[in-house]
């Protein structure tokens, strides 16, 4: 069975403009995760699309759920978030098996609930390339010249622009995989290795990489939070 995990756990420090996390902030007519939600909820082959939120917020969750999509709420299943992002993702992991029992065949197809831009045809390449090979990445490759300095001070290296990407979600996994790499971490890999796909990397698991879309973007800052309302045509709230 496919599997979506939309994960909202996060508090949005970095956005710092409102009293509430930023996936939850209106853009356009209605809040970012339920722009997120409403991709996810475009794809048929989801058994379930789980929704990993901050403890604090389960129930605000619940209402736009019943205001926003409420003839596909039983599509969604909502479940606290944990510490960090992979905590969040093994709490959606552990309501799977759960609601559906162990199966190798399982697949989780990760996503930010801040990248409102997701397309359909980027969860259905991560759902057919998970399938395939097990672990998967959005990427898109790097515009920008990446330079490397281990000190933030003078240049280490500069690597060859071609073989530069930039990470994005979703990203895709059996289930299973993912969760005994995660499980084969020390807590001080737990807690450095913040992004699924570098558990992944650290263990030699091949990861296929899928085309992003440069408009798939992350709001992290009030800025991109601008550019987000600049593009469905609204204005930001300042
Ligand atoms: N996330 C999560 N659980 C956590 C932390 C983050 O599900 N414990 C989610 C966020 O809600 C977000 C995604 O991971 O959708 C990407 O993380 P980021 O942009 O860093 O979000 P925040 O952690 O909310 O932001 P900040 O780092 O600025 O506090």
């Amino acid at each position: 069975m496919i599997f979506g995990a939309i994960l909202a756990g996060g508090i949005g420090s970095r956005m710092n403009i409102a009293d509430m996390p930023k996936q939850f902030l209106q853009l356009g007519d209605k809040p970012i995760i339920v722009h997120t939600l409403e991709k996810f909820l475009l794809c048929s082959r989801f058994e379930r699309i789980y929704v990993g939120v901050h403890p604090s917020w389960l129930l605000h969750m619940q209402d736009l759920l019943e205001k926003y999509v409420p003839d596909q709420k039983e599509r969604v299943t909502i479940v606290p978030g944990g510490s960090d992002r992979n905590s969040t993702i093994m709490n959606i992991a552990d309501q799977i098996e759960s609601d559906f029992g162990e199966d190798d065949s399982h697949i989780i197809v990760t996503h930010d609930s801040v990248r409102p831009f997701v397309t359909l045809r980027i969860i259905e390449e991560n759902i057919d390339a998970a399938l395939a090979c097990g672990a998967v990445d959005t990427v898109v490759e790097a515009t920008d010249t990446i330079v490397v300095s281990e000190d933030g001070k003078v240049i280490t290296e500069i690597p060859n622009r071609r073989k530069m990407f930039q990470g994005q979600t979703p990203q895709s996994f059996r289930l299973k995989l993912l969760k005994s790499l995660y499980h084969d971490l020390s807590e001080e890999e737990k807690e450095i290795l913040t992004d699924a796909c570098k558990i992944c990397v650290v263990r030699n698991q091949p990861v296929k990489l899928v085309r992003g879309e440069v408009s798939n973007l992350k709001i992290t800052t009030i800025s991109d939070y601008k550019i987000a309302q600049a593009m469905i045509g609204g204005n930001a709230v300042d």
